[in-house]
């Protein structure tokens, strides 16, 4: 088996709280496969002088981190990562900003993390980057003579065409995107959203369903849902020190339903939206009150970033209102905890609760939404209320599906599961759970994988030769191409519709460009 080596900037410390799906998902499927980590190691230091790498193994996992500077910390993580990308893939526009500077740090911060790993990588690695933080690894691990195969995840959602091009170096982001040779999806919405693009703006074309012919390059865009690990989360939730929270839950908590909802303080999580609809609960049903307690779960996450701290003020604001309206001496409707928390009180809690309130405005997958299925109790288990913009709504058509903007239509989901029969729920659960065990985070890691280690045999050859022709696949019934593309006087394809703006930074295109067009190719 190949050595495999994970890439991403958030590195689980196994030792600790993980908040963050990326951090569980890899985690999980790394534990079993084994292989390198590497990333940054969550540390800050005062200037780049002081940067050096760390290697630690735990298990069959060797961790290899590094720190980034104040500098790189404020413009990179904070600035083009979650103030720029992250929303502008969560369809925020309004709250994006794009600096140059901020632009120029995270071309920075991705070639001093690729000229760090590039020596220590071996020919026959296999090389899986994730997430958004990471988008031009390839091209820059390419500008190093590395040949391997390399594959990039993106964990959150990809935008509309006419919505990524708001990001001014849009054109260099997804030129660089095209070093990889497999990009993969949550959902089939990002990856049509994503061949959209490189067929529209860009010239590609589809030579099949899952594969583009694009900037001189083939490479493969494909859809593997993350997940959890199943056996492992029941476990945790079935153990006698779970056992004894859930007693605790319902013995403190006087009500008969609990409601939860856990997620990182994300604007993209819909909670102020998720108080609401609870208002309205209390509103519409009255039945409910002194019966219901909504415990919300909600670690802090890049409070530096102006629209977090906005959204904290907010949900304080708003369980201080539904609380003074109809809490009483011995009720207190939302409960509301602002860190993190142990995975096994976590699952205990899941399992505790009879209604999973998970309602984010958009979102890539959502493993909180998996991660209460498993937990539940099988014969007696709880109802998921999922919101319609999580990726994991694509999979898990069982739960009760809403639309988080509209509080009453959420009001109505949390009454309708709160009266649901019992067989109803068994049915709807035991539908879910075998979807959450049929996407759990052992498949989503093979399936990613095997796409990257083991191209299909037809399309191996096409992959490996670039300047292949359309005709050339013909033989192997490839389909024609679905994309509108006409002939440019050069002789290569053009999109009949584009998205090219004018305006990017120089110094970006003449990097991209070179680093693409030298880029050695496995
Ligand atoms: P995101 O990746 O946007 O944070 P996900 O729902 O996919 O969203 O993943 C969140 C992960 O973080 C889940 O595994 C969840 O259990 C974990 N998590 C969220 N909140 C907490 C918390 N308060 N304490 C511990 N873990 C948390
Ligand atoms: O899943 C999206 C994501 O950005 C992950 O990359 C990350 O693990 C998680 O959210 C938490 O974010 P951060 O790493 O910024 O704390």
């Amino acid at each position: 088996m190949k050595r495999l080596v994970v890439v991403s900037n958030r590195v689980a410390d196994p030792g600790c709280l993980a908040s963050g799906g990326l951090a569980v998902c890899i985690l999980d499927g790394l534990k079993e496969r084994g292989g390198v980590w590497f990333g940054w190691n969550g540390e800050i230091v005062a200037s780049e002088a002081e940067i050096g790498v760390s290697c630690r193994r735990d298990g069959k996992v060797t961790f290899v981190t590094m720190p980034i500077s104040e500098r790189d910390y404020k413009e990179h993580y904070l600035g083009f990562c979650n103030a720029a990308l992250w929303p502008v893939h969560h369809y925020r526009l309004d709250l994006a900003r794009f600096t140059p500077e901020s632009c120029e740090a995270y071309r920075r911060v991705n070639s001093r993390f690729a000229e760090a790993l590039a020596p220590q990588l071996n020919p026959d690695d296999l090389i899986w980057v994730h997430d958004y933080h990471l988008i031009p690894f390839a091209a820059e691990l390419r500008a190093h003579g590395v040949r391997n195969r390399i594959g990039f995840f993106l964990h959150i959602p990809f935008p509309p065409p006419d919505v990524l091009v708001a990001v001014p170096e849009h054109e260099w982001l997804m030129e660089a995107m095209c070093a990889y040779d497999v990009v993969g999806f949550q959902t089939r919405t990002d990856q049509a959203n994503f061949c959209r693009f490189l067929c529209e703006a860009m010239g590609g074309e589809m030579v099949t369903p899952e594969v583009v012919r694009v900037s001189g390059r083939v490479l493969t865009a494909s859809v593997f849902p993350a997940g959890v690990c199943v056996d492992s989360f029941s476990a945790m939730a079935t153990r006698p020190e779970a056992e004894k929270r859930i007693q605790w839950l319902h013995r403190r908590g006087e009500p008969r339903t609990n409601i939860i909802g856990v997620d990182r303080l994300d604007y993209t999580k819909g909670l102020p939206d998720r108080f609401r609809s609870f208002k309205r609960l209390l509103e519409l049903y009255p039945e409910n009150r002194k019966a219901v307690t909504l415990m919300q779960i909600a670690p802090p996450t890049r409070e530096e970033v102006k629209a977090y701290a906005d959204i904290r003020h907010e949900l304080e604001a708003l369980s201080g209102e539904i609380n003074g309206q109809f809490g009483d001496f011995d009720w207190t409707p939302v409960r509301y905890v602002h860190r993190s928390v142990p995975r096994d009180t976590l699952a205990a809690l899941y399992r505790g609760s009879q209604i999973g309130l998970v309602t984010p405005l958009r979102d890539g997958m959502n493993l909180v939404a998996k991660e209460y299925v498993a937990a539940q109790d099988e014969t007696d288990p709880g109802v998921l209320v999922l919101s319609r913009f999580a990726g994991a709504a694509e999979d898990l058509e069982e739960a009760l599906i809403v639309n988080p903007y509209d509080t009453d239509e959420v009001a109505q989901a949390m009454q309708h599961a709160i009266l649901m029969p019992k067989q109803e729920k068994i049915e709807r659960h035991t539908a879910l759970l075998a979807r959450v065990r049929e996407h759990d985070a052992r498949n989503w890691m093979e399936g990613f994988l095997q796409a990257l280690d083991a191209p299909p045999a037809p399309l191996a050859s096409l992959l490996s030769t670039p300047s292949a022709t359309f005709d050339a696949l013909q033989p192997w019934g490839v389909p024609a191409p679905t994309a509108q593309l006409s002939a440019a006087p050069n002789g290569r394809a053009t999109a009949s519709r584009g998205f090219r703006s004018a305006a990017m930074p120089q110094a970006h295109s003449i990097r991209a460009a070179e680093i693409i067009s030298t880029a050695p190719r496995a």
